[in-house]
């Protein structure tokens, strides 16, 4: 069995990207699926202080190590402002401090989903020119508009859109 951490880019509770990548997640084949909420993991907002002071918080090594476990990445961004949700960047900054190569090269399908109808493209425009920089490995990316009368846990109501998603799906599959 394949390891494909589904992640939200946010720290709402009930975040529509943990809801998007952990459904995603979970139709690739042959794979289980860990859902990384970025709430368990206790990361404070980054600050070179409290690196100096404080040192690498527990709750980033682990997210870095579970990273590092995986076979893929299922991870859809918040968008706040066009640009990633505090909550994920600081989580971001300090995985880069862990390590550069924040993905690892792990085959990741990157998503994002919003209410609106730019589907969060701006932040996922953003994803998709900086993470190859950091050990992305973006097999394929999926942006979902009109989050709220889009998404069902049995699918994507929208027929052409759930064709497309699954095409990306079927692309990571080939890959871990
Ligand atoms: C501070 C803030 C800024 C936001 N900015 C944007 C934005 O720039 N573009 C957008 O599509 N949605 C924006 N939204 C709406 C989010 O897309 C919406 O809250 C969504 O649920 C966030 O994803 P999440 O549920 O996974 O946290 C913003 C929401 C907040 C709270």
């Amino acid at each position: 069995m394949k390891k494909i951490i589904a992640l939200g880019g946010s720290n709402s509770k009930k975040s529509i990207n943990k809801a998007l990548a952990t459904y995603v997640a979970k139709q690739v084949a042959n794979s289980e699926t860990i859902v990384a909420d970025l709430n368990d993991f206790n990361i404070p907002q980054y600050g070179i202080d409290h690196e100096v002071e404080h040192g690498i918080p527990a709750g980033a090594t682990r997210l870095h190590d579970l990273i590092d476990a995986a076979d893929g990445l299922v991870i859809s961004l918040a968008e706040h402002n066009g640009a990633y949700s505090a909550a994920f960047k600081s989580a971001y900054d300090w995985l880069s401090r862990i390590n550069p190569k924040v993905w690892k090269e792990k085959p990741m399908l990157l998503m994002a989903t919003s209410p609106g109808g730019r589907g969060a493209q701006t932040v996922l425009g953003i994803a998709k020119a900086g993470f190859p920089r950091l050990g992305g490995n973006i097999i394929a990316d999926f942006s979902l508009p009109f989050f709220d009368t889009n998404f069902s846990e049995n699918g994507i109501k929208d027929e052409a859109l759930q064709t497309e998603l699954n095409e990306k799906i079927k692309l990571l599959e080939a890959v871990i």
